[in-house]
């Protein structure tokens, strides 16, 4: 039987399973985009679908004051372990749903790494969640995010069944991808198997979707919703997107009237 959500099965293993992501790396790409984009340096920053909260923690670091969204209650749950493990103190985690979240104030940028844009997979999900953030965006505030392309969809993803070995041993992942181009959405079906105490493996089964959406979707959303579109690049270093790539990182600024 599947799992509800299938990031609380994942929680455990997520990390090891994406350990290869430097999120030092990209935070220094987060902090150039600060730079060049930003009017004034952000303080307030929301991490929206943070998981086990490796860009907050990192950000948390450089010294930003972070708040935390996600829905999944085993995801959230390993970053407050990793965040206290971290001494940091002072990280806002709230379990909520990035298509109605309710924060307790405006914020001066938002981030969501990690495809987790590819997960506003119902009809109507992409248009609530960007209203939402720039809702939350003080004016001129950034909303930095990144996607699966279409490239990636159609190519890598498509129809292929893909296995991860955790390197440190403890865990396999394997899935089976199904992507439908009419519909733009992929279901990946997810087998974990993860190691018990005396050798033997527990498996578990479950389904992930993800959702494909073309750069003018992407462009037309932010617009509608009441954003500039700053750029779309390739990666941690500004080079211009183009089709072929497997992520686009995008920058846009909150255009509203004070
Ligand atoms: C691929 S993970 C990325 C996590 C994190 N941003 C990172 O860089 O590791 C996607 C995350 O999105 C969260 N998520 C998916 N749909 C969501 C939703 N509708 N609202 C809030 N979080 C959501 C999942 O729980 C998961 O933690």
């Amino acid at each position: 039987m599947p799992y509800e959500n299938p990031y609380d099965v994942m929680a455990p293993i997520y990390d090891r399973m994406n350990a290869e992501i430097d999120y030092v790396r990209w935070a220094d790409f987060v902090e150039a985009q600060f730079a060049r984009f930003a009017k004034e340096k952000p303080q307030l920053v929301l991490d929206l679908a943070a998981g086990t909260g490796s860009m907050t923690i990192e950000l948390a670091r450089r010294g930003y004051d972070m708040t935390a969204v996600d829905r999944s209650e085993d995801m959230l749950s390993a970053a407050a372990d990793r965040i206290a493990d971290a001494g940091l103190t002072g990280v806002l985690l709230l379990l909520q749903d990035m298509t109605e979240f309710e924060l307790y104030g405006t914020v001066d940028a938002v981030v969501c790494c990690l495809d987790s844009v590819n997960h506003l997979t119902r009809r109507g999900d992409l248009a609530r969640c960007f209203s939402l953030v720039h809702n939350y965006l003080n004016p001129d505030g950034l909303f930095l995010f990144d996607v699966n392309t279409p490239h990636k969809f159609e190519n890598v993803y498509g129809e292929n069944d893909f296995i991860l070995d955790d390197e440190e041993g403890g865990a396999v992942c394997c899935w089976r991808n199904l992507y439908d181009k009419e519909t733009g959405i992929c279901d990946f079906d997810l087998t974990v198997f993860t190691e018990r105490a005396d050798g033997t493996y527990t498996r578990t089964d479950t389904v992930q979707r993800e959702r494909c959406f073309s750069e003018d979707q992407l462009r037309r959303a932010l617009t509608k919703a009441g954003f500039e579109v700053l750029g779309f690049f390739a990666d941690y270093d500004f080079t211009p997107a183009e089709e072929t790539d497997d992520r686009w990182y995008i920058a846009a600024r909150c255009k509203k009237e004070i």
